[in-house]
């Protein structure tokens, strides 16, 4: 008996400690973010619950609701800013223009926020890296994104939208069919051409189950990013997810690494002959550097499959949005098909033309605003000061939702609805600047804006010439009641059902 005592309290003792450690540990942590809590205790927001802090207010929240949900959050959350304490870092989410502005315009403020993390595949590349890693990446590739270059592509945006337009003609049977299918694989074609300089053919030789690859991955990582039990290893693991995620990737890039090094062999050909010019084409650029031994092989895949997903992902999302909308909205569709009728002198319309498709345009526009990209991160490293009365302190994760910011009812006439006009030139140069963000801004702003505005132009207008699209769904009250689930952008849960007819 009389040994247990001191045995008991030793152990006693060594609880006090810990207790003791921990307590002045949170104190101290406490104390060295004081600033941190100071500025959130001043932001409005849920109330903190000590270990699960301010997440409670998504529970309800998921990938397959946010559309609906982002719509009552700030009627919750009025001033439309709410921070919320989740796994101990603190987060602010705004769409005012000033902070968005503000952050934009900041230098410093360029690192992404860390769920970033979870969409990250292999090495950081110019879409995922922080830092002065970043700064290399972009640095390295901004001359391939350049104005000027955009000429080159108008051979490829000619071939592959006519060769969409013609594979259509096999939906003319009457019945729905999914229209983000054919577009994705055309969008895949329009950039494995321009920037990796491969004639894939996704289009010709039916590449069906590399869209699939594609957008099953990303579906499998935003699932991951909106379920806090899967951010566990190893129950990712044990659920089997792990497993198929990286047999995804696998398949994904095979299909890369086959692609760069028939342009490695090309090179390598044009070398010997003594044709190799110097190239600001993307691929060119990579491997140019790869060769100078600053790039290594595996970087290079990364940075395609990327750019792959950055550039006709989104692309095709936001097209077959436009085919969708327009489908729901006749009245809009005809006017439109009317303006390219006029403007366009010969069968196909070409790209010299579609300066004269003011309309056309508008409708890209004002798809964008209800279904560009919703929300992007940053990791703030330098206080932002947004005005006399605001400073956003370092060591926020900032959650900056476009979405909220494009239906602010101050920019915005009609909210909810598909109006084109909010883009007519009167409304679009009364409007403050930044109040349309679709590519943000800054220093990380899409590199791709130009290209991808072109190209859709282009494809709508050429498609509508072709085809008239309909559907048996109701124009929704407000858009954002529709039923959406999140990967990068929002994608109708039922897909992007459409009938066709020809003109
Ligand atoms: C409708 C089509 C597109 C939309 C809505 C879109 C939107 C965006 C947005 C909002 C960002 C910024 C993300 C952030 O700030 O966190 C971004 C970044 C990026 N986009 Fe696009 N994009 C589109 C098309 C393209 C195309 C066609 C390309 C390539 C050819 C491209 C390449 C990229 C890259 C590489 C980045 C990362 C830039 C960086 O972080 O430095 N995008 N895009
Ligand atoms: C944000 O950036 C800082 C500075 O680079 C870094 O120390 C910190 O870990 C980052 N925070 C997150 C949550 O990624
Ligand atoms: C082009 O279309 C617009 C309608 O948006 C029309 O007002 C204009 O007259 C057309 N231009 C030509 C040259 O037909
Ligand atoms: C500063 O900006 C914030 C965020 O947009 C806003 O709520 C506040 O009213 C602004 N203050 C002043 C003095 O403009």
């Amino acid at each position: 008996m009389d040994g247990n005592i001191p045995k008991l309290g030793l152990s006693n003792i060594l609880l006090m400690c810990v207790i003791g450690a921990i307590t002045i540990r949170a104190i101290y942590q406490r104390w060295k973010n004081r600033k941190l809590y100071a500025f959130m205790s001043s932001i409005p927001g849920p109330m903190s619950l000590p270990f699960i802090g301010g997440i409670y207010v998504c529970i309800g929240i998921s990938r397959n609701n946010l559309f609906r949900k982002l719509k009552t959050f700030k009627k919750n959350y009025p001033g439309i800013i709410a921070g919320i304490w989740e796994r101990g870092k603190p987060h602010l989410i705004v769409s005012s223009r000033e902070v968005v502005n503000a952050v934009l315009a900041s230098s410093e403020n360029i690192d992404k926020i860390y769920h970033y993390r979870n969409v990250k595949i292999g090495t950081a590349t110019m879409f995922s890296a922080s830092g002065t890693e970043w700064r290399m990446i972009r640095n390295i590739m901004n001359p391939s994104f350049q104005t000027k270059l955009l000429p080159l592509f108008d051979v490829h945006f000619y071939n592959h939208v006519k060769t969409f337009v013609s594979n259509l003609k096999e939906h003319l049977n009457g019945d729905k069919f999914d229209i983000f299918t054919p577009i994705h694989l055309c969008t895949i074609d329009l950039i494995c051409d321009s920037m990796v300089r491969n004639r894939i053919g996704a289009q010709e030789n039916r590449l069906v189950r590399f869209s699939y690859v594609m957008t099953q991955l990303y579906e499998m990582l935003f699932e991951k990013i909106f379920s806090p039990l899967l951010w566990s290893d190893w129950i990712y693991a044990l659920s089997g997810k792990k497993k198929l995620v990286r047999a995804l990737r696998k398949e994904q890039n095979d299909y890369l690494q086959k692609m760069m090094d028939q342009r490695i062999r090309e090179r390598a050909e044009l070398k010997v002959a003594g044709h190799l010019e110097t190239s600001q084409i993307y691929i060119d650029i990579l491997l140019d550097k790869m060769d100078a031994g600053i790039l290594s092989k595996q970087h290079i895949i990364s940075e395609i499959s990327e750019i792959l997903v950055a550039g006709s992902f989104t692309t095709a999302i936001v097209l077959s949005w436009v085919f969708k909308l327009l489908a729901v909205y006749p009245d809009i569709q005809e006017k439109a098909y009317q303006e390219i009728k006029k403007n366009c002198s010969g069968e196909e319309v070409r790209l010299d033309e579609l300066s004269e498709l003011v309309y056309t345009e508008m409708i890209i526009k004002e798809t964008l605003r209800h279904c560009g990209v919703p929300l992007t991160g940053r990791n703030l490293t330098k206080d932002v000061r947004v005005n006399d009365s605001m400073t956003i302190p370092a060591g926020i994760q900032l959650i900056m939702s476009a979405h909220d910011l494009h239906h602010d009812p101050e920019y915005w006439e009609r909210p909810g609805e598909f109006y084109p006009e909010h883009f007519s030139p009167a409304n679009e140069k009364s409007r403050p600047k930044g109040a349309f963000v679709p590519f943000m801004g800054g220093k990380r702003v899409c590199p791709g804006s130009r290209y991808a505005m072109r190209s859709m132009r282009f494809l709508v207008a050429n498609t509508l010439l072709r085809y008239k699209f309909s559907t048996d769904e109701n124009p929704p009250k407000d858009i954002r009641d529709m039923d959406c689930r999140y990967i990068f952008l929002f994608l109708p849960t039922n897909g992007f059902l459409v009938k066709m007819d020809i003109r």
